[in-house]
């Protein structure tokens, strides 16, 4: 996509807060577009929320009634998928695993079908491109469903992603267009002077700039420096995640998602190119808390045993948990903030590996331009 850019917004100092993929996808368009740009990272980037997500890119999958604008958005960003996977690619020269084999929702029980028809019926509503079918339909495209499916949804536009490629090819893509990472590096307040944003102290340094952005994901209202009314209101929402090996005969392609309903944890399957089978998520209200526990596993290896029962001598190679960032509202948090150069990319909750490149394009050009476009207008902080 080009941007068409302002002269008086040419050559820009940029400092962005946070090193995820919400940092760097906006970090990348904005070092290609001539920008100095400068990415600030308190560990390593990439590896908080956008490295423990499973890639989904989900827009009709996880739509919810009252929230028409961002699966708006939600569908947009997923339409931008194939071209921003091309460029990004190229930029990197890495692969980054980008799969369009679709998503199947599946009710594992009488009850799980039920919801699956409420489901259904809203989507219809949305006029989404959804398609209803019987459990046999469902294993004739993955013969390793349970035989206990009576129905499920195809979901044929809802594709995938391996987001731990996507975060090592943005950081390749951002330093091969000279953006600067500095990592280990914490940022602790943004220096605010008469309603403008001047620069971030890391230490004992003031380090100025043009345009703040911050993006630090869950932890955006734990840097000092911001007045009340401009702290965004995020919060960590964890999830607990574990991957197996997918071994010959026993190797699913489609996204598989079962909401349980008498169960306190949907499952979803997530395939990767690599033989990962990706399994998620708990959705927990605790904090800062990234424990992994009993209960937890259990939910998802029983949600995903129920859906695939071939799963179960397949080796477990990893267990994880993540922080989503989630607003009061749970919709993302884009644009300006009413401090002046300061913006902000944060509380993408669900959804951040979806979102990412209409973030990072939209948040580019508001800085390339001056001009806040459509697509995030309804987002902006002012809404709380
Ligand atoms: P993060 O990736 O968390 O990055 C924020 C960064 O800011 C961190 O690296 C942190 O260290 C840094 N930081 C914080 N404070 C400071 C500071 N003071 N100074 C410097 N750096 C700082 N989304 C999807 O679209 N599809 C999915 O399938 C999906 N699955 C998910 C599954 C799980 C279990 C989880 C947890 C999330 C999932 N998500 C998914 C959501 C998605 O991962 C997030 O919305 C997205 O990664 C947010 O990106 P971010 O860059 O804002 O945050
Ligand atoms: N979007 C999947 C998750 O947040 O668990």
């Amino acid at each position: 996509m080009t941007i068409p850019i302002s002269k008086t917004h040419l050559n820009q100092r940029v400092i962005i807060v946070g090193g995820g993929v919400i940092g760097l996808g906006i970090g990348w368009q904005l070092a290609k577009a001539g920008c100095t740009v400068s990415i600030y990272e308190r560990n390593q980037a990439g590896r908080a929320a956008s490295w423990a997500a499973a890639g989904m890119l989900a827009p009709h999958a996880e739509v919810h009634f009252e929230e028409r604008e961002l699966l708006n958005m939600g569908v947009q960003s997923c339409r931008m998928y194939p071209e921003w996977v091309a460029e990004l690619e190229t930029d990197s020269r890495m692969n980054v695993g980008y799969r369009a084999e679709g998503t199947l929702i599946v009710g594992v029980d009488r009850d799980d079908a039920r919801e699956l028809e409420h489901l259904y019926e809203s989507q219809k509503l949305l006029d989404l491109k959804v398609e209803w079918i019987t459990g046999r339909e469902a294993r004739e495209m993955e013969p390793l469903l349970s035989p206990k499916i009576t129905a499920a949804i195809w979901s044929k536009d809802d594709h995938q992603v391996d987001n731990r490629a996507m975060v090592e090819a943005l950081i390749r893509a951002y330093q091969n267009a000279d953006g600067i990472l500095h990592e280990d590096t914490s940022v602790g307040k943004i220096e605010i002077v008469d309603g403008k944003a001047k620069g971030i102290w890391v230490k004992d340094n003031l380090e100025e700039a043009d345009v703040i952005v911050l993006a630090a994901g869950c932890w955006s209202n734990d840097i000092d420096g911001l007045p009340e009314a401009v702290q965004p209101p995020v919060r960590p929402v964890k999830g607990q995640m574990l991957a197996l090996q997918m071994e010959e005969g026993i190797v699913l392609e489609k996204v598989i998602r079962a909401p349980r309903a008498k169960y306190p944890t949907d499952v979803y399957l997530v395939p990767k190119d690599d033989g990962r089978l990706v399994i998620g998520a708990t959705s927990e209200e605790m904090g800062f808390d990234t424990r992994l526990t009993a209960g937890g596993l259990f939910e998802l290896l029983r949600g995903t045993w129920e859906a695939v029962p071939g799963i179960y001598d397949l080796p477990v190679i990893e267990t994880w948990a993540g922080l989503r960032p989630g607003s009061r509202d749970n919709a993302p948090i884009l644009g300006e903030t009413g401090v002046e150069n300061l913006i902000m990319a944060t509380g993408h909750y669900r959804n951040g590996i979806l979102l990412t490149p209409i973030t990072a394009r939209e948040i580019a050009a508001l800085i390339l331009t001056g001009e806040t476009s459509e697509n995030i207008a309804h987002f902006q902080l002012s809404r709380f």
